[in-house]
């Protein structure tokens, strides 16, 4: 079945932020970002935008009422800088006008002298500089140090993989306004509409019952806004409470691009040591995130990071070390993958070092080393149905690996400028948030009296699907059309406390609540129809909108059994209260068993490279990927295609760069490149492995979000192998993006 949002969105009547009415006497807020991205505020004029015809106002931190405190996990980031800024582009002010014309030129009319401190943007030097965002974390598994004398081989190198600007479709933005009783409500572009309930509540210092927050859907958010999206959130509602009127703030592209923390760039050394049988025997990597000024979601990405760091391989001796280090940039934060592709690049680098200094194909390191049922994870977890090998095994057959690789070898040796590479790119990504308590929702059900449904969970939809399964949910439990139910936005007045959509889990957590809450009902419709028709509970079942007794027609259809139950005084209303069982993690030991389970698949990759320019494209990309019990093909494969696309666009040409001022030098579309069609693979051949799907994922389907962006990692690799084909004498190296430019240079590169 299609997205059930399809129909609106081409017609233009989905309701994003800026589709949302505006209420009689909106104002129009603008924020003034620093122009340096370290020093100690001497003067902040407000004056002349102040005195601008048409400004209301301008805050500062000053206005703020409660604290000036918005960081999710740490508090160590003010709404408003008040004595030192820490990133060009943090936000200082805050105008509102009577338009939003006047708010911008407001802005531009702030006066701001700094006394310049030092600006860091590089992670090993904040490192050293002991500028650390929370204290290293470490996890091991087996004996590292005894480990390497088993090796017949060990090779040390270096990768480093950079930031990536989410360029969710819809920026950053909220439209607050007062209501009754001393209250606010506020629609946000927020993956995580409590912890905007939250953070107003903190920085207002009013009580989360008197703030609303609600969202209907997102135009993307990939990430960037799980926790990016409050303190504009936030700003929205301190001047709606402080004026008393509408106010809306909405980032234009380049202040969101400017403003806004991007995926983390990471530095890492790595060792890795292997038997003469391709057997890693042992890994040990040290990792510099570029955390940004503050910490945001830093620390829960550095865990993600550590979880990730040996993919799909079962390594008996790691040793993974991340330093979450603080630099002078916007503070970077969630993107698609949470750190794992991260992690999961550094561990691809050693194997494809490994593999060309032994001359052999990497994948054969790959495959030697894949994931068995049983193995132990390094953080403790056991391996249950474990489905690697199935994905790697079922590739190779479909899309003869042996064979491209010798037409490959033919191709290149009748071919001078052009080259072919390809890579294989595994992947294994643990579905949970790793902070377990978050892994808990709520779903809230009303059944009308004329049969129709409305649904409230959690759950965000951001262009992902996550209404069109929650529907399907719904209908298969209940037998009915999904025409009948409608998806409710998002309000944390409906169902309160819930965790952001987020860790590919919005469909698992929100959907299993919505089961609970829709069995209860369903148990107690069935009880009316047992009544109605005489029969035993037991022996009533619901089929295509009718009741069915023994299996046969009783002629009550779901309509009259709703409108009976109402007649009789049931409550048609149901709240489901999901919390995923079996999860922990010992953060003192650094074991647990952290993940409801596994997403598995790998991805072939192929690409052919023009040897005098530099440029090239992705041919094919071959995906065997583990899907479980698909609740909806259409989506899912969806997801892989995109999340194939976002992962090539990370390697290969989305170059994220700033200059040692810690300037935004690529801040604007014209100066970053992001994949188009043309840089899409002729061929995206999916394919899903034939699974019963684990009992943990809603349905037996499993979470899809993040897993496929890792496979474009595989474009890096396959890049890679095409550069060795004219260049034998290129050593390679490990600094992604593999941009034209970057390859240019590679190809001519003597040792
Ligand atoms: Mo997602 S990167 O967990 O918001």
């Amino acid at each position: 079945m299609n997205n059930i949002e399809t129909g609106n969105h081409i017609s233009g009547r989905s309701v994003y932020l800026d589709d949302i009415p505006e209420l009689k006497g909106t104002l129009h807020a603008a924020v003034f970002g620093s122009p340096v991205a370290h020093g100690t505020i001497t003067k902040l004029d407000i004056s002349k935008a102040q005195s601008l015809p048409g400004v209301i106002r301008v805050f500062t931190f000053n206005d703020i009422p409660g604290q000036n405190e918005i960081g999710g996990i740490i508090a160590d980031e003010p709404l408003f800088a008040a004595n030192i800024v820490h990133y060009n582009g943090q936000a200082v002010a805050l105008v509102v006008a009577n338009d939003e014309l006047t708010a911008r030129k407001a802005v531009k009319l702030i006066e701001m002298t700094t006394a310049p401190l030092e600006v860091i943007t590089d992670p090993r030097m904040a490192k050293e500089k002991g500028e650390l965002l929370i204290p290293p974390r470490t996890f091991r598994q087996g004996n590292i140090t005894g480990a390497w004398k088993k090796c017949d081989f060990i090779f040390e190198g270096r990768a480093d993989s950079g930031a990536q600007e989410h360029l969710y479709i819809e920026t950053q933005g909220a439209y607050a306004y007062p209501s009754d009783n001393n209250s606010i409500k506020v629609h946000s572009s927020t993956q995580g509409p409590t912890s905007v309930q939250k953070t107003i509540s903190r920085v207002l210092n009013i009580p989360m019952n008197h703030i609303e927050v609600d969202v209907a859907r997102l135009g993307g958010a990939f990430g960037g806004k799980e926790d990016q999206a409050t303190g504009f959130g936030v700003m929205a509602a301190l001047a709606a409470y402080i004026l008393h009127r509408p106010v809306k703030l909405a980032l234009h592209r380049l202040d969101d691009m400017r403003m806004t923390g991007k995926r983390h760039p990471y530095s890492s050394d790595f060792r890795i040591g292997l038997t003469r049988d391709l057997k890693i025997v042992a890994f040990q990597t040290t990792m510099y995130q570029n955390g940004g000024a503050s910490a945001d979601l830093s620390p829960a990405i550095m865990e993600r990071t550590l979880f990730h760091s040996t993919n799909a391989y079962f390594i008996p001796n790691t040793e993974v070390t991340v330093y979450s280090c603080r630099t002078n940039l916007p503070p970077n934060t969630a993107f698609r993958g949470f750190g794992a592709p991260q992690g999961m690049f550094v561990i691809e680098s050693a194997i494809a070092k490994a593999a060309s200094e032994m001359k052999i194909p990497a994948h054969e390191i790959q495959q030697k080393n894949l994931l068995r049922e049983n193995d132990e994870f390094h953080y403790g977890q056991t391996a249950k149905d474990v489905r690697i090998r199935n994905c790697f095994d079922t590739l190779i057959k479909r899309y003869d690996i042996e064979k491209i690789t010798a037409e490959i070898s033919a191709f290149n040796s009748s071919n001078e400028i052009l080259k072919k590479g390809m890579a294989l790119m595994p992947v294994c990504f643990g579905i949970s948030f790793t902070n377990t308590t978050m892994n808990q929702a709520r779903a809230l059900v009303h059944i009308y009296q004329d049969g129709s449904i409305g649904i409230s969970t959690g759950a965000i939809e951001m262009g992902q699907g996550v209404n069109t399964k929650l529907a399907e949910v719904a209908a298969t439990l209940f037998s009915v059309s999904t025409t009948r139910i409608k998806l409710e936005t998002t309000n944390t007045s409906r169902v309160a406390n819930t965790s952001p959509t987020a860790a590919s889990s919005g469909a698992d957590l929100n959907g299993n609540a919505l089961i609970i809450a829709c069995n209860k009902l369903l148990k107690r419709l069935k009880e009316v129809a047992a009544a109605l028709s005489n029969s035993n509970i037991d022996d009533i079942t619901l089929e295509n909108e009718a009741v069915l007794k023994k299996g046969n027609p009783t002629g009550i259809a779901w309509e009259t059994l709703v409108h009976k139950a109402f007649l009789s005084r049931i409550s048609l209303t149901e709240n489901g209260h999901y919390s995923t069982p079996y999860i922990y993690f010992d953060k003192t030991k650094e074991k647990g068993h952290p993940f409801a389970y596994h997403v598995y698949g790998v991805a072939a990759i192929t690409v052919t490279l023009d040897c005098l320019r530099g440029t090239y494209n992705v041919n094919d990309a071959h995906i065997v990927h583990d899907f479980g019990n698909s609740l909806n093909p259409i989506i899912d494969r969806g997801q892989i295609e995109g999340g194939l696309m976002q992962g090539i666009g990370w390697m290969t040409m989305e170059e994220v760069v700033y200059n040692d001022e810690g300037r935004l030098l690529s801040n604007s579309l014209s100066t970053y490149k992001v994949p188009d069609i043309y840089s899409a693979p002729e061929t995206v051949d999916i394919h899903a492995l034939e699974t019963e799907g684990p009992e943990l994922a809603v349905m037996k389907s499993k979470a899809v979000g993040e897993p496929p962006l890792m496979y474009g990692i595989g474009a890096y690799f396959a890049l890679q192998n095409a550069i060795i084909a004219f260049n034998p004498g290129y050593k390679p190296d490990f600094d992604a993006p593999l941009t034209p430019e970057k390859v240019l240079m590679k190809l001519y590169k003597r040792r």
